[in-house]
């Protein structure tokens, strides 16, 4: 959409630098997490002066392979702590590894894939166009680009619109082609900020099995935050559940329900105690999603705009 903040979003359309497109799996070290995060805090300040401390004493691991959601109160820090994992900001304290490596080399070998509530494409490119971007970028030629690209929206089950423009599309069309586009050079790791939250309910639980058979096809590790309980529990091996501000990390619940998930999965009853579960570990956490819609008075679609200005 062409009046998207472009900043924050921009490292969705970051072009990978290395010519690296084999599978997403077998990366780093190998037993050791995929994404190591230890002791990690994070202020903003303003003028020398702590204006908000985000996050506080945050440790998880994640595996390869992992889906791993993270949830809490709006404002709790989870766009802060995705964003420090793909080295768009830095920690006040504690550190980042990422296959081994610290979160900006990974950033440079382009381990990640990034997908963000809005979509930013390009309106005067075409959706195959939009997916070929960071291909162009990485110097990949004309037939392997296109290949590639049209790989990717096959998988997204885009393959009727490629000559589309994405004004042509729905949001929920969009969405996919982002997540195309971020999976086109096979990252390692997807990272994704709430990818569905501006999307209606039906579209939302349809983009959550297309993620979930996409993650299952490519093997790939996402870290996935969310505002929504049922999406947490529905996509997720395990959730990752923090406090209101300074963010930390209250509880990790380990999501066993079977694989491959469907619709079924959504009325089990294994389901509805997860969601409770999490629910309860919100409450514990001191705040509930609810009371929470609003970050610095901006309302929570619009933070990606605050994001934007994040340094
Ligand atoms: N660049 C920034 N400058 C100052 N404060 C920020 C910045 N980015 C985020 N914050 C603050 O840090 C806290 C966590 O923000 P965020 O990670 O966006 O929360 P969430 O994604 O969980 O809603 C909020 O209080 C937010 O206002
Ligand atoms: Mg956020």
């Amino acid at each position: 959409m062409s009046g998207d903040p472009i900043p924050m979003t921009d490292a969705a359309a970051t072009p990978p630098a290395t010519s690296a497109a084999g599978p997403a799996t077998g990366q780093g070290s190998a037993a050791g997490p995929v994404v190591r995060i230890q002791g990690v805090d994070k202020t903003f300040s303003r003028g020398g002066r702590v204006v908000t401390k985000a996050l506080e004493a945050i440790d998880l691991d994640v595996a390869q392979g992992e889906f791993i959601s993270l949830i809490g109160p709006s404002g709790c820090g989870k766009s802060t702590l995705l964003r420090i994992v793909g080295d768009l900001t830095s920690p006040s304290a504690g550190t980042v590894n990422v296959n081994g490596k610290t979160a900006q080399q990974a950033r440079r070998d382009r381990d990640y894939g990034m997908v963000f509530q809005a979509p930013v494409l390009f309106d005067w490119r075409t959706v195959e166009d939009n997916v070929k971007l960071p291909l162009e970028i990485l110097g990949w030629d004309g037939p392997r680009r296109t290949a590639r690209a049209r790989e990717m929206l096959e998988l997204v089950e885009l393959s009727d619109f490629l000559q589309h423009h994405p004004y042509q599309l729905s949001g929920g069309m969009q969405q996919r082609v982002a997540i195309a586009r971020a999976l086109a050079f096979a990252p390692a790791i997807l990272l994704m900020d709430e990818p569905f939250g501006a999307l209606d309910e039906m579209t939302r639980e349809r983009m959550n099995s297309e993620v979930l058979r996409i993650w299952q096809q490519t093997g790939t590790t996402i870290l996935f935050v969310t505002h929504s309980i049922p999406e947490a529990v529905f996509l997720s091996s395990r959730v990752v559940v923090m406090s209101a501000r300074p963010g930390r990390i209250t509880r990790i619940v380990d999501v066993d329900l079977s694989q491959p998930r469907t619709e079924d999965t959504r009325e089990s009853r294994r389901y509805f105690e997860l969601v409770t579960e999490v629910r309860e570990a919100l409450r514990a956490g001191g705040d509930d999603l609810d009371d929470a819609g609003t970050v610095n008075g901006t309302a929570s679609f619009g933070r990606t705009t605050v994001e934007g200005a994040a340094g």
